[in-house]
């Protein structure tokens, strides 16, 4: 079958073949329509996800989303049927290089992977695990409860504009610090106040809008603890600072604001709450870009370097 692989870390990803897997006992084989991407698909080819541990086995296959049909059923109990359409997100145990930028993937039938319901295409579907559930998590993991401010650094990208939908439709306050012109489609998705760093700087402009500080931070992009440090400085006493970077534990935050590193826990429930939502459109699924296979390396290293609006689809 077809892949998007690399050999070693930091190599460039390539297509190259590998062979089918087999389902193993308790596992199904989807064979894959579409797949998502997501940074931590560059950063696992450079061998540091931000979300986990590095596989340990190469070829390593980049990808974790996905959307396809159950086409084989491994041995044993089995909640799925071949011929189902299903989604989700493999895991990525240390031990294998399993990913989804390919045709055919085998995945744990009680890992996080659904049934799409009907009305959801596909290729929305394998735009909303990764990005979705992160979103969903972090509103149910951080105590933003309703009519709180929220401030969301790198709201234009996947996982903010998941964010910023389902924390408006809570009746937060989102405040959706952007690099760029995005105010309409930022207010669009739920967004109370967008701020574009190209304009101006985030504290001062934070400031302004919140003179007591925000509730939460959200802040997707620092990578560096001091600059998410001075982000938290902008949450009001008794409010949270979370960050998908896993730079929580090193940064000097204020001594009143709590630090959340965050990491995703993946659920088939949460697939099927996302899934619901976008299947009644009351989620929508921003996908930016859709490209073929092949190109999958360029969109890789187009990720990298910033820009993404939404999610990039790859047509397998
Ligand atoms: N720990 C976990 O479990 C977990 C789970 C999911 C995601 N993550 C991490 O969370 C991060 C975000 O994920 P994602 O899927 O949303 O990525 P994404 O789709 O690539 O979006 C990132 C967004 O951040 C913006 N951005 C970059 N630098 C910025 C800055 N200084 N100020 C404002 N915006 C900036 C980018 O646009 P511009 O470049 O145009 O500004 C882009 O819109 C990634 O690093 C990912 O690895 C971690």
């Amino acid at each position: 079958m077809r892949a998007i692989a690399v050999g070693a870390f930091r190599a460039d990803p390539a297509l190259v073949e590998i062979p089918k897997p087999e389902p193993e006992a308790g596992e199904v084989r989807v064979r894959i329509e579409y797949a998502a991407l997501n940074p931590t698909d560059w950063q696992t080819a450079q061998g540091a996800p931000d979300d986990g541990p590095a596989p340990r086995v190469f070829p390593v296959v980049i990808g974790v989303d996905f959307a396809g049909r159950v086409d084989m059923i491994g041995s044993g109990e089995n909640r799925f049927r071949v011929g189902d359409q299903v989604f989700g997100r493999v895991a990525r145990p240390n031990a294998t290089g399993c990913g989804t930028y390919c045709d055919y993937v085998s995945v744990p039938q009680d890992s996080a992977i659904t049934v799409v319901p009907p009305g959801l295409p596909l290729r929305a579907a394998a735009a909303l695990p990764s990005a979705g559930m992160t979103a969903a998590q972090i509103l149910e993991t951080s105590v933003v409860r309703g009519h709180e401010s929220l401030l969301v650094i790198g709201a234009a990208g996947g996982v903010g504009s998941y964010l910023t939908q389902l924390a408006s439709a809570r009746d937060i306050r989102v405040i959706a610090a952007v690099r760029g012109p995005e105010h309409g489609r930022m207010t669009e998705l739920g967004a109370a106040v967008t701020l574009d760093l190209t304009d101006r700087p985030l504290e001062a402009a934070v400031r302004e809008r919140c003179p007591d500080g925000v509730d939460a931070l959200v802040d997707l992009v620092s990578t560096d603890p001091d600059a998410f440090a001075a982000h938290a400085a902008l949450v009001r006493p008794g409010g949270i600072a979370l960050t998908t970077r896993g730079i929580a534990a090193e940064a000097a935050l204020p001594a009143d604001v709590t630090g959340i590193d965050f990491r995703l826990e993946p659920t088939p429930v949460l697939l099927d709450v996302l899934a619901a939502g976008a299947a009644e459109g009351v989620l929508r699924v921003p996908i930016d870009i859709e490209l073929p296979l092949e190109k999958a390396p360029q969109a890789l290293d187009r990720n990298r370097t910033g820009g993404a609006r939404g999610k990039t689809v790859i047509v397998l």
